[in-house]
């Protein structure tokens, strides 16, 4: 008789085909319905398991990972709501800065911080700056909108004078041009559709959604979600 549950034995490894992935992490909210809890439980779950889906996606060899955690449009629900979700970002910043010398994780923050509280925005420059020199990259989208990112680049682009623009001007004005664009984007919560999220960067993504909602997406499903690019022919417009 087996006592006690085996660990995940880790047998999947990613190359260079699968080196960025984006997560739309959604379904919290119906997860705490489903326990006749408060939304707010839903997302406290909703952070545990994105700790442990980052820890694994590192495991796995993967290099970048983008998160969609607060949207241009999330300023909509319930105050409380927002106040949960703004407080478990700035405890999980809290930590990343305690555990900084024992993770390798850079943090960057993809979005407008401008409407942070002084306190948090400095909270988030300060992990940017003390992570900067960390292996695997984690962008956080927050206060993120695909079509503001792309105005905003817009207006960069005019302020520095520009009157002819490459497309490569407009990578580059994005709050990603740091990295490249991500090779795939899970959403997770049953939706099909990209709610403004990387608009621009998902031009040859491969797209994957999950019935699972956020807090249940386990590591077995992420083993199956690779699998699962691996039997993709990318083309990217060719052949
Ligand atoms: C979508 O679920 C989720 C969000 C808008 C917030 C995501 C936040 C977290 C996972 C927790 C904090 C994040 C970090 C990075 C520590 P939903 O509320 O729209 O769910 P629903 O569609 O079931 O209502």
């Amino acid at each position: 008789m087996q006592l006690f549950k085996r660990r995940h034995e880790k047998k999947t490894q990613v190359d260079a085909r699968l080196t960025h992935i984006a997560f739309i992490m959604d379904g919290n909210g119906r997860w705490a319905k489903k326990r006749s809890m408060p939304r707010e439980f839903g997302h406290v779950n909703g952070a545990k398991n994105f700790k442990k889906v980052i820890r694994y996606c590192g495991d796995i060899g993967i290099k970048m990972i983008t998160v969609y955690a607060f949207s241009t449009e999330n300023w909509k629900r319930p105050q409380h709501e927002v106040d949960a979700i703004m407080g478990l970002l700035s405890d999980y910043i809290d930590d990343a800065v305690a555990s900084m010398d024992e993770n390798n994780i850079r943090l960057v923050f993809l979005g407008d911080k401008s409407i942070f509280p002084a306190p948090l925005r400095a909270k988030i420059d300060n992990v940017e700056e003390i992570s900067k020199d960390k292996d695997l990259l984690l962008n956080i989208a927050l206060n993120y909108g695909a079509r503001a990112e792309i105005t905003h680049a817009c207006n960069t682009l005019i302020d520095a004078g520009k009157k002819n623009v490459t497309e490569a001007d407009v990578a580059a004005a994005l709050y990603t041009a740091h990295c490249p664009d991500p090779d795939l984007i899970v959403r997770t919560g049953g939706d099909v559709r990209l709610s403004n999220f990387l608009l621009w960067q998902a031009a040859y993504a491969e797209l994957y959604f999950t019935d699972t909602l956020w807090p249940d997406l386990s590591t077995h499903e992420i083993d199956r979600i690779v699998a699962d690019f691996y039997g993709r022919k990318r083309r990217f417009g060719g052949l």
